[in-house]
Order: C-alpha cells, then sequence, then structure tokens
C-alpha cells in the first residue's frame, strides 16, 4: 500500500477503505509517514469529506494508537460528559458531584485550560491540597468507593490524534466535522467511557460560531459513538455569552458551590441539570429524563450534592473546609467595578474576549508554561437582555496588578454591545441529537 494512492484517491472522492485509513494511522504514528503527505490528504479530505463508515473507522484507529483506559473495575455504566469548550463553563464541578450523589459513578479524566477557556483541574486546585495525580488503580478505588474522582489525563491517549491535531491546525485543516468529531471522540472512547452526554457549544465563545454546523457535529459525533457502542447524546447550547457570572479559577469554584446549594445563576443550573438528567439516563439510574431531573433537584435540596463534593476534594488531598467556608479562599488585592459607559440594553457579551480579559489578569493560560493566579477573575452582573444605567456595574475585577486591571477593564467594555431597543434573553438549550434523530427547541 502506498500513501500516494490514498491521497489521490480521497482526492478524486472516492470512499476509503478500512485497511487504507489503518495504514495511514498507524503509518503517521510511527513517523513513517511524512507530515507533508499528510497535509495533503487533510486538505483531501478537506474538501471532499468522509463518509460515516470512513469517519468510525478513523476514530478507532486512532483509538488504537496509543494506550485506552480499562475502567471495567468500576462497578455501574461509566457516563462521561465533554464539552466543547467555552468560557465560565463550571458545569463539570456541579455535574459531577450531582450525578455521583443520584448513583452514577463518575470517573473523569480532565485537562487544564489553554487560552480563553479555562480547565477544570486548574479550577479544583483553587483547594490548597488538592491534587489529580494517581495511580489508574487508585482512581478506579475513589470512584468505587466515593463514586467520583477527577484525573489529569497521563495516559498516552490517542496519540495520533495528538499528532494530527498539531498538523491539522498549522494546515487550515481544523474545521472539517468528520475531523473534528473523530478527534474528540477517539479522546472519548480511549479513556473508557461506557456512555457519553456532549455538550456542544454554539456563539461567539465557541467553536461551532453557527447553530447549524453545531448541530452537524453533535450528529455526527452521536453517529460515531453510537457506531462503536457507545451510547452518546449531544446536548447543543449557547455559548454567546460565558455560562454563569464567574469567570476565574476561585471564583468559579465558589460559584459551583452556590449552585451545589441550589443558589446557582439560572443558566449555569439548567445546563447542569439538563446534562446532569441525560447522564442519570444513559447510566440507568433514571428511566427517563423528567424523573432524572427530578433526581437531580432533590440531592441539591437534600445537602447530598454539596457533600459529595467535599469527599471529591478530600479524597484528593484538598481543603474540603473551603466548602462550607468559601471565605477561606484568597481574595486579591484589587476588587473594582467595571461601569457601563451608556444606558440601554445588553445585546451581545463576546464570551472569548472575556475570557482573554480574565486571562490577562492571570486566570488563564497563554502558554503550557504560564503560572496561574487562582484567585483573579472577572464576576459579570449583567447579561443578554439585561437594562443597565450609564454608570451602573456592568461586572467586577478581581485582580492582583493594577495594569492588568486597566488591560481587562478595556477588554470588558469592549465584550459588551449595549444597545437602546430591548433585547430578548437567549435560549440556554438549542436542541438535542440522539441516535434516533434531531430535536430542535
Ligand atoms: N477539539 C479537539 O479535540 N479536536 C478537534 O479537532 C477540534 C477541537
Ligand atoms: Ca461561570
Amino acid at each position: 500500500m502506498r500513501m500516494y494512492d490514498i491521497i489521490t484517491k480521497k482526492r478524486n472522492g472516492e470512499e476509503l477503505t478500512k485497511e487504507e485509513i489503518r495504514f495511514f494511522v498507524e503509518g503517521y504514528t510511527k513517523g513513517e509517514i511524512p507530515d507533508y503527505q499528510v497535509s495533503a490528504f487533510m486538505m483531501a479530505i478537506y474538501f471532499q469529506k468522509m463518509n460515516m463508515t470512513e469517519t468510525s473507522e478513523l476514530t478507532m484507529a486512532m483509538v488504537d494508537s496509543g494506550e485506552t483506559i480499562d475502567l471495567s473495575k468500576i462497578k455501574g455504566i461509566k457516563v462521561d460528559k465533554h464539552s466543547t469548550g467555552g468560557v465560565g463553563d463550571t458545569t463539570t464541578l456541579i455535574v459531577g458531584p450531582m450525578v455521583a450523589a443520584a448513583g452514577v459513578p463518575v470517573a473523569k479524566m480532565s485537562g487544564r485550560g489553554l487560552g480563553h477557556t479555562g480547565g477544570t483541574i486548574d479550577k479544583l486546585e483553587s483547594f490548597p491540597g488538592f491534587s489529580v495525580e494517581m495511580s489508574i488503580e487508585e482512581f478506579m478505588a475513589n470512584v468505587n468507593d466515593k463514586k467520583i474522582a477527577i484525573a489529569g489525563q497521563t495516559a498516552n491517549l490517542a496519540p495520533a490524534d495528538k499528532k494530527l491535531y498539531a498538523l491539522r491546525d498549522v494546515t487550515g485543516t481544523v474545521d472539517n466535522m468528520s475531523l473534528i468529531a473523530g478527534s474528540i471522540m477517539s479522546k472519548k472512547i480511549a479513556s473508557g467511557a461506557d456512555a457519553i452526554v456532549l455538550d456542544i457549544k454554539t456563539g461567539s465563545g465557541a467553536f461551532m460560531k453557527d447553530e447549524d454546523s453545531a448541530f452537524e457535529l453533535a450528529d455526527e459525533m452521536v453517529k460515531i459513538g453510537t457506531h462503536v457502542g457507545r451510547n452518546t447524546i449531544g446536548v447543543i447550547t449557547d455559548m454567546d455569552q460565558p455560562l454563569g457570572f464567574a469567570v476565574g479559577n476561585a471564583l468559579e469554584v465558589m460559584e459551583a458551590i452556590e449552585t451545589l446549594k441550589g443558589h446557582g445563576p439560572e443558566d449555569l443550573t439548567e445546563l447542569c441539570l439538563t446534562l446532569g438528567a441525560h447522564m442519570l439516563v444513559l447510566g440507568e439510574k433514571a428511566t427517563d429524563y423528567e424523573s432524572a431531573r427530578e433526581t437531580l433537584k432533590e440531592v441539591i435540596k437534600s445537602g447530598k450534592a454539596l457533600q459529595k463534593l467535599k469527599e471529591l476534594v478530600e479524597s484528593q488531598g484538598g481543603d474540603a473546609r473551603f466548602v462550607d467556608n468559601p471565605e477561606l479562599f484568597e481574595t486579591p488585592s484589587i476588587i473594582k467595578p467595571v461601569f457601563a459607559k451608556e444606558e440601554g440594553y445588553i445585546k451581545a457579551i463576546k464570551a472569548d474576549d472575556i475570557g482573554i480579559a480574565a486571562l490577562v489578569l492571570g486566570a488563564g493560560r497563554e502558554t503550557k508554561e504560564s503560572i496561574l493566579d487562582l484567585s483573579v477573575g472577572i464576576m459579570l452582573h449583567k447579561k443578554i437582555g439585561d437594562f443597565v444605567k450609564k454608570g451602573e456595574a456592568i461586572a467586577t475585577i478581581y485582580a492582583n496588578d493594577e495594569g492588568k486591571k486597566l488591560q481587562s477593564e478595556e477588554k470588558i467594555i469592549k465584550a459588551y454591545t449595549i444597545v437602546s431597543e430591548s433585547i430578548e434573553k437567549k435560549k440556554l438549550i438549542k436542541g438535542i441529537v440522539t441516535k434516533d434523530g434531531i430535536t430542535k427547541f
């Protein structure tokens, strides 16, 4: 088999065989096929596309390119949740404990933040002592014992994807549905989930800016999951503004604690109930979506979900006293409001720019080596549809450096669009994709 023939076959719009896809993935992972051939091949896929059979094969070949995690020692159906990335997205810290409290084992591999999006591990490290370093055996023992553990991605999962993603990133071939879907699903499948709930974001802060592409991506991922025997559901949600009010590590942890107590922001609470309810159904701890939501409201009301967060923090070496006493979290030296320069209704809040406004304060990473300041960030006071008077606070900045505060302030003001006519609130949950089809709300 020759890579040259595989490239020209796809260039001419033909369907590739299983053997050809495997040959490419294995050869590229081993370094036997050069980047220039793979660049041409990715461009051929970009223009000619791949069908479902090819996409599933590519996904599974990428899974098989490295280690896979065997979670079979964990009792019950392991349901993973994956978000395509947002700003102020604290859902894992809330959904994880909620779902675990309702009896579904949560074995979560999480990442650190990069660029304008935050990472769950960074947020959890706001609890002094909290660590994600553990062996796979400890990880599984924790899940069996506490129903929840959150680990860093240590294993060499889907190395073919890692290499391919880096190449796509510099060759203009990232935004192809099959390639994105295969990339995300290969990592989820390799990390051992039995079932997967995907939160596909759409809007200014998301990867998929328009709704139709988000539905298309969800459909592709659900089909891959179904094809390889993992029950998968995709929920399409709004990322046209940050989620909740807090953006920043310790601030988001405090927001998660409030939400687990039942006093969280409306949008964040609704998203957590929606994603969590689907997880309960897939994990067979509820027979239907509505009763799953009731169960989740109950674990919040009874305090069991909050208790689960404490157990998680404690079992991974963190100081769980912070959960009941959020005033223990370090507060930065500068806490200053940002005032509206005009009166009107909030039409838009560019989520990616708010993410960057938090990043410049030190809440996010510019490079993998950046050291974070977990105490800094932004609290938004106004969201889309709200009315603001001139001189009223739209946000509060938490900073440790006056210069950075000024930079951040400028970005926040620019991120907001204020207009004179009234604006309707955004719909948060835009639809759902299951193996049975697409439902738009
Ligand atoms: N995220 C991924 O992990 N892969 C892609 O291809 C795009 C986004
Ligand atoms: Ca938030």
